[in-house]
């Protein structure tokens, strides 16, 4: 297995590099390298510094999210102004994130299209509930609702942790050994379910036989027990003040601890990877012997 980590001096979220450097950044990304940025650190003011606390969640959903799209933020206890200040505190992150996307990895610039954004103000040892929410098991990440359609999942994390408190991190197995693993227990989906979930607007969109399989890996590995202690996996502590990037639908991943983090989700078609070879899409095509679009 290849290093799981690739270090990145850059102080700047628009990252001045050389082209080769930019490829370099691309290709490890693309095969399963998380890019740490130790010494980018998302800065908060004065004022946004009241944000660190988890009384600004709603006490339901895991975290606040927003919408770069619409600039609406959602699963918040804030009103009036402190909403419109907290909405604009995740957007400039938002922003920020985009910039530096564009910057380290350009070739991605034309291509990527925004997901939502999330501020995450709850420790995240004591953030849920169901197993297959829990995401301190290892997974890949595949939305129920929000069918992919084969696009790639690429999220920014950044660490805004005031005590200084790291986030830790594992990261698991490389995506084919875990999918040779699982793909035999997902279960084909019923006639007819994709078009009833969307009917019922379960899902935004038609479900794709890619969307259910992600699903499937996702729970799959969450709800095996004997595979999350054995599993290979190597621990990273994400220090407070910096930012990492990482494909997390092709990158198994848990965390363990730590508390306040923004996070950007962007989506990416396959075919604006240098190697399309390495989405998951493929990989899973490959193991199936058929197109799953
Ligand atoms: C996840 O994407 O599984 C959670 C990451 C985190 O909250 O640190
Ligand atoms: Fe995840």
């Amino acid at each position: 297995m290849s290093e799981p980590v690739k270090t990145i001096h850059t102080t700047e979220w628009e990252a001045i590099l050389s082209e080769d450097d930019a490829a370099e950044n691309t290709r490890a990304l693309e095969h399963g390298q998380l890019l740490h940025l130790p010494r980018l650190a998302f800065s908060l003011s004065a004022d946004e510094r009241r944000f660190l606390s988890p009384r600004w969640s709603d006490g339901k959903a895991k975290n606040v999210s927003y919408s770069p799209v619409t600039r609406q933020v959602r699963h918040t206890s804030a009103e009036g102004g402190d909403r419109d200040a907290l909405a604009s505190m995740i957007g400039r992150y938002a922003e920020a994130a985009r910039t530096l996307v564009t910057s380290v990895c350009p070739a991605y610039s034309r291509d990527l299209a925004w997901g939502l954004t999330s501020f995450r103000p709850v420790s995240a040892a004591n953030r849920e509930s169901s197993p297959k929410k829990d995401d301190m098991r290892l997974h890949v990440d595949a939305f129920a609702s929000r069918p992919v359609r084969g696009r790639r999942l690429l999220r920014v994390f950044s660490n805004i942790n005031p005590a200084g408190e790291p986030r830790v991190w594992e990261i698991g197995e490389p995506f084919d050994n875990m999918a040779a693993r699982f793909c035999q227990q997902v279960a084909a989906p019923w006639p007819g379910s994709a078009w009833l979930l969307e009917k019922l607007h379960v899902t935004k969109g038609r479900r794709s036989a890619y969307d259910h399989i992600m699903l499937g890996l996702h729970d799959g590995a969450k709800l095996d027990t004997d595979y999350q202690k054995i599993a290979p996996r190597t621990r990273l502590e994400l220090a407070a003040n910096t930012t990492w990037i990482v494909f997390t639908d092709l990158v198994m991943h848990a965390v363990l601890s730590g508390q306040y983090l923004l996070e950007q989700t962007f989506y990416l078609p396959p075919a604006a990877m240098q190697d399309e070879a390495m989405a998951p899409l493929r990989r899973l095509e490959k193991i199936y012997q058929r197109a799953l679009l």
